[in-house]
């Protein structure tokens, strides 16, 4: 899909997945609009948040507060701009006062961001958090054990992390949330790698496919 068709897609997406989720749960009632998410889709690079906060929830922007300021910092460490990935949340609306989600909220969330993975089609997710990482890579890791370990999953890389607010209420995380994220330029490179030879030897293979029929014609 172009970045044209990946915009559209999600768009379609959005509208139906937010009559979906007002439908079947009541988490939108009190706030002021839902989150699904922002930047290029045509990114290799999704990040995956846990839910609005109060912010996110007056701007419709994912990660516009405080955690979405470290966010940027954290970013800007590694010489990446918000505009080079895209970020979506778990969740689409504000939980109150910013609870976690319930699990019956993630379920009724859950096929608005598995569509958003499908149209994007990241090669490497991000996760920020507990619920993403969960969300993506299945229940019973823990992110203590395993942050900035990567991971393999359906054909793409996923990278679990601290959430950004984790960082900003303990501050003896901050340290270990920067080293992780100074590991994300060499996975990207190593996953880039892999693409060109995965097409080089595709391309390989395809010519000696001709060469074979060639032979045989
Ligand atoms: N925390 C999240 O997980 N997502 C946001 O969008 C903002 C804060």
């Amino acid at each position: 899909m172009t970045r044209e068709e990946k915009e559209e897609a999600l768009n379609k997406l959005n509208e139906e997945q937010l009559a979906y989720c007002i439908q079947h749960s009541t988490l939108h009632v009190g706030t002021k609009q839902a989150v699904p998410g922002s930047g290029n889709p045509d990114t290799d690079i999704l990040f995956i948040g846990e839910a609005p906060g109060q912010k996110e929830d007056e701007l419709g922007v994912p990660f516009v507060g405080a955690a979405g300021k470290l966010l940027s910092d954290l970013l800007e460490s590694i010489g990446m701009k918000r505009e080079d990935i895209f970020i979506a949340n778990v969740i689409k609306h504000r939980p109150p006062g910013n609870r976690d989600p319930l699990p019956d909220e993630i379920a009724v969330y859950a096929p608005w961001l598995a569509g958003q993975i499908e149209i994007i089609d990241p090669k490497i997710i991000i996760t920020l958090g507990r619920f993403s990482m969960d969300f993506i890579l299945g229940t019973g890791f823990s992110i203590s054990k395993i942050h900035g370990q990567p991971k393999r999953k359906n054909g793409r890389v996923v990278v679990p992390l601290y959430h950004p607010a984790a960082a900003l209420y303990s501050g003896n995380l901050r340290p270990a949330l920067f080293a992780d994220f100074a590991k994300i330029p060499k996975i990207i490179e190593i996953v880039k790698e892999e693409q060109i030879s995965k097409k080089s030897s595709s391309k390989e293979k395809s010519e000696q496919k001709v060469e074979t029929q060639q032979h045989l014609l």
